[in-house]
């Protein structure tokens, strides 16, 4: 397995049990580490996907965040739909949902909305991560007010150095302590040069330009972790990443590395 969360999600799919307990890379202090709590009502387009048949329901079911971007659809990772992560391919989660309009996954606030279709991106990399995102379709809409407008290419809030914020239910220190509530952290837009030099290509992936954005600190601390992934990226009001892959958490010198949103958009086509 490339990845330790897969890996480390393959065998609590295996155990059928437990879901997310398993040692998962150092790191320092802690969205997400170094975050903060937030009412889902700040980030309403957030939300959880969810399977209890495979995850178990001591966090209902949480396995991955994903992105309302339109009335009925998700936007996720890619990986996050995969069979190393579910254990099964994702037809065969019949209990699929999203859980939006919760904050607290253990409330009972908002809905639980089963997901109709799955789409995954055919150009998805395993190796590199490259092109890291999925769509899901859900059987109900939610309100208009859930949809995070998505940034298209050009759009100011990708530019280095831009403050950004990451959302999920994730690691909150990267030893498998996972959020009950959802949490933020701050984390900066890092040059594609610095991303690249981060990860030149290792067996975690290759940092790729074209599909992929990097953010963090110089110096470590604040970043996405395992159990954030699909989860919104946002700056300027807009979604610009996903949260998908890293070499351990909020590690210095190694920035979280997020699906670029415009490299959707031109997939999808803008209108969802
Ligand atoms: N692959 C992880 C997941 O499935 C996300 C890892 C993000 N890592 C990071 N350091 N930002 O949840």
């Amino acid at each position: 397995m490339r990845r330790p969360f897969a890996s480390v999600l393959a065998v609590a799919a295996a155990a059928a049990v437990i879901p997310l307990a398993s040692p998962a890379p150092a790191a320092t202090d802690s969205v997400v580490i170094g975050g903060y709590p937030v009412e889902i009502s700040e980030s309403p387009w957030t939300v959880a996907l969810s399977s209890r048949d495979r995850f178990g329901g001591t966090r209902a079911g949480q396995f991955c965040g994903g992105v309302v971007i339109g009335r009925s659809t998700v936007l996720t990772a890619a990986h996050c739909l995969g069979a190393d992560v579910l254990g099964a391919p994702p037809r065969q989660v019949r209990d699929l949902k999203v859980i939006a309009g919760r904050g607290d996954l253990l409330a009972n606030d908002g809905k639980e909305i089963p997901v109709r279709d799955i789409w995954v991106n055919p150009d998805y990399d395993g190796y590199t991560n490259a092109g890291d995102f999925g769509v899901l379709t859900l059987t109900a809409p939610l309100p208009e007010s859930s949809v995070i407008r998505m940034a298209p290419s050009g759009d100011p809030a990708y530019e280095p150095d831009t403050a950004a914020v990451v959302y999920g239910w994730g690691d909150t220190t990267g030893g498998g302590d996972y959020a009950r509530g959802l949490r933020a952290a701050r984390v900066n837009v890092l040059p594609d040069a610095a991303c690249g030099r981060a990860y030149p290509g290792s067996a975690d992936g290759a940092y790729e330009a074209a599909s992929m954005l990097c953010a963090g600190e110089v110096a470590g601390g604040r970043d996405a972790c395992q159990g954030d992934s699909g989860g919104p990226l946002v700056a300027q009001g807009r979604l610009i990443g996903l949260v998908s892959w890293g070499s351990g958490c909020g590690r210095a010198g190694s920035p979280g590395v997020y699906t670029r949103v415009s490299d959707v958009v031109r997939t999808l086509g803008g209108g969802r």
